[in-house]
């Protein structure tokens, strides 16, 4: 079995076995449920990819303005959306940009585009994954520039728990250094009814991308499962403010994977995703648990979806190596 394979086996017997039982939501994007998540973004009760361009639109000449000239843009992510081109189109001579991209097809498509969409910015790409730290050697914080500005859009941080996602823009202070920047999308809390639509949209996609994790269960590691047993559901937990993506057994069910079995009642779950929501008050205060300051904050016009500008608060020569967040080879 090949390692990639074994690593998901192991965390779906891990996550049946547990509870509440869970998958990690990193499973859901496979090539299908990139392709669903697309979709997703294209429909009209996901407001979240919509409200982030509108914001982009409105605000891209005081990103350029915060930022300043010559910068080294470093996006977590492949840089193929709109959004990218929008923001090097927009700033004023940047001088590099860096895209960290765990799929190698995905960071050499965005960089051919980028090369010649944009001529004169340096084109950087970095194989990793931007989820897990990533060591020093391999981070070119190259070529000079006037600063530094790690570029995350689209609201992925709503993907981590807290302690993840203060571990996370812990590494983005790192990259980013004491003098530069972090330009972060954050999607804002509002009411229930509201987000409850965004994930289970009236055209049934997210549905659809909830479960195709079942059917990549069968596929790809042979589970025997009813997958028209479980239904989508999404929950707005308020203690966590955050959406919470279950597969519900509407009766009771079994799955049988690697010689164990899994059995469901009727209204069991398997929580598949968080998306948390916070006010801006509230990521300020994660934020700065991460030793940043929020200076910073955008809303699209409707009011939806945010962006922050974060800076470390920390002194010079703070952070970085010294807290442990970057990992060097050798260690
Ligand atoms: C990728 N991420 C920001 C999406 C979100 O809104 O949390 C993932 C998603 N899951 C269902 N719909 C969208």
């Amino acid at each position: 079995m090949k390692p990639t394979l074994e690593a998901f086996l192991k965390d779906v017997l891990d996550g049946l076995s547990a509870r509440p039982r869970t998958l990690p939501c990193k499973y859901l994007y496979d090539a299908k449920g990139s392709a669903l998540f697309e979709e997703i973004c294209q429909t009209e009760d996901y407001y979240v990819t919509r409200a982030d361009l509108a914001l982009h639109e409105s605000h891209i000449g005081e990103f350029s303005a915060i930022v300043g000239p010559g910068a080294h843009i470093i996006e977590f992510g492949s840089g193929a959306g709109i959004k990218t081109r929008k923001l090097l189109a927009g700033l004023e001579q940047p001088r590099a940009y860096t895209p960290i991209e765990i799929s190698v097809a995905a960071l050499a498509e965005s960089a051919r585009e980028l090369e010649t969409a944009f001529p004169e910015i340096e084109i950087c790409p970095l194989r990793a994954d931007y989820t897990r730290p990533i060591d020093a050697e391999s981070l070119r914080l190259e070529p000079p520039a006037s600063r530094r500005v790690v570029y995350f859009p689209g609201s992925t941080i709503s993907n981590f728990e807290h302690d993840e996602a203060r571990a996370f823009l812990e590494r983005m202070r790192f990259i980013a250094g004491p003098d530069g920047g972090i330009l972060i999308g954050v999607d804002l809390l509002k009411p229930a009814d509201r987000l409850l639509r965004a994930y289970d949209d009236a055209e049934g996609v997210t549905a659809r991308f909830n479960l195709n994790l079942l059917e990549r269960l069968a596929n790809e590691l042979g589970a025997e499962l009813e997958s028209d047993s479980f239904v989508h559901e999404a929950r707005f937990n308020t203690d966590f403010n955050r959406i919470e993506m279950h597969l519900v057994a509407r009766r009771p069910t079994r799955i049988s994977l690697g010689g164990q079995h899994f059995d469901f009642a009727a209204g069991d779950s398997i929580h598949t995703e968080n998306s948390h929501k916070y006010s801006v008050r509230d990521f300020r205060e994660l934020a700065a648990t991460a030793g940043l300051e929020s200076l910073r904050v955008w809303k699209d016009p409707q009011g939806l979806f945010s962006m922050h500008w974060l800076q470390s608060s920390q002194p010079q020569g703070a952070g970085g190596a010294s807290t442990g967040v970057l990992r060097s080879k050798s260690t």
